[in-house]
């Protein structure tokens, strides 16, 4: 009986540590500056409650490792662009989604401003190498489209540059999803108020200051040139082999599940059968029993 009860006190320790880890992924947003407190209340509408949140998280996680199985299974090549301006939170929905799921199946590319030998090659070469093979996803946190925004912005990038971008863009894309690849393209939109609030924050709090790059700064002074650039690149790229999904940004939770409910629409996924996993009896060792450590 006592065991029992060990044992239980141990699952429900267990259990604890596991959503503890979510807590610490949203207290860190929830760490609001005092002196920030009365420009939050009015400008923010009440966010979705932290138990329907936390509940809706976890049933769509657990749907992210059925799709992943899915996709190992039938060796489907998937991937999804994150784009939108800064801190419009493309960031924390990528977390949420690898958060469960195997780093081998689902990885992350975050690429760095591009060098000066990168920048001599073909303006897709950097990104081509990080592309799926069979039974894998690939997250872009920002990607090709840097060229029609943070490079045309901030002239990183000649006007003729970004005019043969748009001409290749789609048919760069159209060649992938020849190829088989299922590529899913998020706009993280959010209000110039919101943003304006987030940077803020990022202002007052130290282990968020390193987020805001002098490019970031830029993005507040060039609101307008950005909401252009990204006009365009809307209409321009908005192709049937790969449109762009707009996500409400504002509301960091429900973009959240939003996004992740919507990439398991995307992709028709059924579950794999697998066999019953019964763990095996451990070897005794007796030099090993012997270690104290
Ligand atoms: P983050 O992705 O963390 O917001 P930054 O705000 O520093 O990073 O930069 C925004 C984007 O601009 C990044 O994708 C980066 O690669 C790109 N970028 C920065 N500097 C240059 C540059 N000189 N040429 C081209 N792209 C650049
Ligand atoms: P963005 O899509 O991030 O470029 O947003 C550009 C502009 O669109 C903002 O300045 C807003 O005026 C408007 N906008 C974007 N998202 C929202 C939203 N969630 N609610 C209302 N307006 C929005
Ligand atoms: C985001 O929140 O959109 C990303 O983390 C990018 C950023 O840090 O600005």
């Amino acid at each position: 009986m006592a065991q029992d009860r060990d044992k239980l006190d141990w699952i429900e320790s267990e259990l604890q540590d596991s959503y503890d880890e979510e807590w610490e992924l949203e207290l860190d947003d929830e760490r609001i500056p005092e002196a920030l407190r009365p420009f939050k209340d009015r400008i923010r509408a009440k966010g979705i409650d932290r138990h329907t949140y936390f509940r809706e998280l976890l049933r769509l996680q657990a749907e992210l490792v059925k799709l992943q199985d899915w996709v190992v299974e039938k060796k489907l090549k998937v991937v999804v662009l994150f784009e939108g301006r800064d801190s419009a939170g493309k960031g924390g929905a990528i977390k949420r989604i690898t958060q469960r799921i195997n780093p081998r199946v689902c990885r992350v590319v975050a690429l760095p401003a591009p060098s000066d030998r990168e920048k001599t090659q073909w303006y897709f070469q950097r990104y081509t190498p990080h592309l799926p093979a069979g039974g894998e996803i690939v997250l872009f946190d920002r990607s090709w489209y840097n060229r029609s925004g943070v490079e045309r912005v901030m002239g990183f990038a000649t006007p003729d540059q970004v005019e043969q971008f748009f001409q290749d863009v789609p048919e760069f894309e159209r060649m992938l999803a020849r190829s088989g690849v299922i590529l899913i393209k998020y706009w993280f939109s959010i209000t110039d108020e919101e943003q304006q609030f987030r940077f803020l924050m990022r202002i007052h709090d130290p282990i968020k200051q390193w987020k805001l790059s002098p490019m970031d700064l830029q993005s507040r002074v060039r609101w307008e040139d950005y909401t252009k650039a990204k006009e365009e690149m809307l209409a321009r790229t908005n192709i049937p082999e790969a449109p762009w999904y707009i996500v409400e940004g504002n509301d960091k939770k429900r973009a959240r599940l939003n996004v992740i409910d919507h990439l398991l629409t995307r992709i028709p996924y059924g579950e794999v059968p697998h066999e019953e996993v019964v763990l095996p009896e451990r070897v005794h060792n007796p030099d090993y029993e012997r270690r104290v450590l």
